[in-house]
C-alpha cells in the first residue's frame, strides 16, 4: 500500500492588487534571493526558510513586516528595504508559483 501522501500547492496571486509580474519576480529572486533561499526556494542556507509554494499572501506580508520593522530580523530588514511594493509583490508571485510536494515519511 502506498503510504505516501502527495500536495501540490500551485498558489496563484489572487488578492492582489494588480496582475504580478511573474518573471521579474523570477529574475529579481535569481540576484537578491537565491543565495540564501535557493534557485527554486528550497532553501540553500541552514538557517533561511523554504519558500516555494509558500501563499503569494503569507510572503508578501512578512516582507511588508520585515520592511516596517514589525517582523524583526537583521539580514531580511536590510534586503526587504530594497524592495518596492510591486516587487514584493512581483517575488511573492514567483515563489508561489513554484511547484512543491510533500511525501509522509516511510
Ligand atoms: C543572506 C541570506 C538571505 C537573503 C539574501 C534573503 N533572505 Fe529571506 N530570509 C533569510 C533568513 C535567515 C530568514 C529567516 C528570518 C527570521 O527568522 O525571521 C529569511 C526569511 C524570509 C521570509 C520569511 C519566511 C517565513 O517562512 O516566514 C521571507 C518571505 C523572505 N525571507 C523573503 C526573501 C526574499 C524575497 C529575498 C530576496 C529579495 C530574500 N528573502 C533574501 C535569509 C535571506
Amino acid at each position: 500500500m502506498k503510504r505516501f501522501l502527495a500536495l501540490l500547492l500551485a498558489a496563484g496571486a489572487s488578492g492582489m492588487g494588480h496582475a504580478a509580474d511573474l518573471e521579474a519576480g523570477r529574475v529579481r529572486a535569481q540576484q537578491a534571493c537565491a543565495v540564501c533561499h535557493g534557485p527554486l526556494g528550497i532553501a540553500a542556507a541552514p538557517d533561511a526558510p523554504n519558500l516555494a509554494g509558500q501563499p503569494a499572501f503569507y510572503v508578501a506580508s512578512q516582507l511588508r513586516a520585515y520592511r516596517n520593522g514589525s517582523r524583526k530580523h537583521e539580514v531580511m530588514a536590510v534586503i526587504s528595504k530594497t524592495l518596492s511594493d510591486d516587487e514584493i509583490n512581483n517575488l511573492a508571485a514567483w515563489f508561489a508559483s513554484i511547484r512543491i510536494e510533500a511525501h509522509a515519511p516511510r
